[in-house]
């Protein structure tokens, strides 16, 4: 399954291009010192642990002190639901931003956890794709109403965090062309080949066409269980493959992250001594690294 992706990516004046992901990401001082950092995550293989990835991530970089945005980019609002937001009582949300052009300023609301808000989603955001289709500016949307936040300097963010939704929609590509990089957890009992031609082709054009600085900060490994063979080979394959790009941190299956986002608690409050809260805080101390490598000292 691995060799044909391979074989894809590597073919020569291919339509599908190879991903593009640059070593200098990692060390570039200019990328460390940029003011806020936004991350999507995307896949549009649905359940692949996109929204426990954001919520837990979001918190964790938040714990650290860190001022942290989450922005809900999905119509089913499980990031919203997840970190404790009635999503029955909002005023505004994402909607308002994408097809009203409203000021996120309007629409952020804290969470329970310090340094955590959000900009919440509500199911109305299905029919945003609809009414956004004919604009010119449709796929830069996002991207204006954060820099326009972040300008006016009302609020401030070293991260804002992007679930984006199980599909390569007008929605993502909002998300993508608002972010300087993408994180992609990928499940290790599926591996679609057709899934990941399609992620990374959408990936690239929008790189070359709407946002020249968008990168792949990690393919991170999700849903592990140890004792599934099939497991340990689908992440062998995805480490041979995306080799150094693969976070060294992989996610393992535990119910204990299902629960906390029923309890609408983040791993860290729900069960701080799981395998959950272990690999979650490990993905950001990765994530730090990555991003913000002059901080972990500060940590
Ligand atoms: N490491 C894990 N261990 C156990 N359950 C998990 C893990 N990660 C996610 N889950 C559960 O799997 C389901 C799917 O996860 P999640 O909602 O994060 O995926 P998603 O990619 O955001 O889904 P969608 O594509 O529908 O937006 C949820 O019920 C979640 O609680
Ligand atoms: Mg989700």
């Amino acid at each position: 399954m691995f060799e044909d992706l391979k074989a894809i990516f590597n073919k020569k004046n291919t339509q599908v291009p190879q991903p593009h992901i640059p070593e200098k990401f990692y060390s570039s001082p200019e990328k460390s010192k940029a003011k806020t950092v936004i991350i999507s995550i995307v896949n549009q293989k649905g359940g692949c642990g996109k929204t426990t990835t954001s919520i837990n991530l979001s918190s964790c970089l938040a714990k650290k002190g860190f001022k942290v945005l989450m922005i809900d980019l999905d119509a089913q609002a499980h990031a919203s639901f997840g970190i404790g937001i009635n999503v029955d009582n909002l005023i505004y949300s994402v909607y308002d931003i994408l097809v009203s052009n409203l000021e996120s300023e309007r629409v952020i609301i804290p969470t329970y956890i310090k340094n955590l808000d959000i900009i919440p989603a509500v199911s109305l955001l299905t029919g945003a794709q609809l009414k956004i289709a004919d604009l010119s500016e449709r796929e830069g949307l996002l991207r204006t109403a954060i820099y326009r936040t972040l300008k006016t300097q009302i609020k401030s963010y070293d991260y804002i965090i992007i679930d984006c939704s199980p599909s390569l929609n007008l929605l993502t590509i909002n998300g993508l062309v608002a972010a300087q990089s993408v994180l992609v957890p990928i499940q290790t009992h599926y591996f679609s080949l057709e899934g990941m031609k399609e992620l990374f082709s959408t990936i690239e054009l929008v790189r070359e066409r709407l946002n020249s600085q968008l990168e792949i900060l990690g393919i991170l490994p999700t849903l592990f269980d140890s004792r599934a063979k099939m497991n340990k080979d689908i992440l062998q394959q995805i480490k041979d493959y995306f080799k150094d790009k693969v976070f060294s941190t992989v996610i393992r299956r535990t119910i204990k992250l299902a629960e906390a986002s029923l309890n609408k608690k983040s791993i860290f409050e729900y069960a701080p001594k799981s395998h959950g809260a272990e690999d979650y805080l490990a993905l950001t101390e990765d994530v730090i690294l990555l991003t913000r490598p002059d901080s972990i000292n500060a940590q």
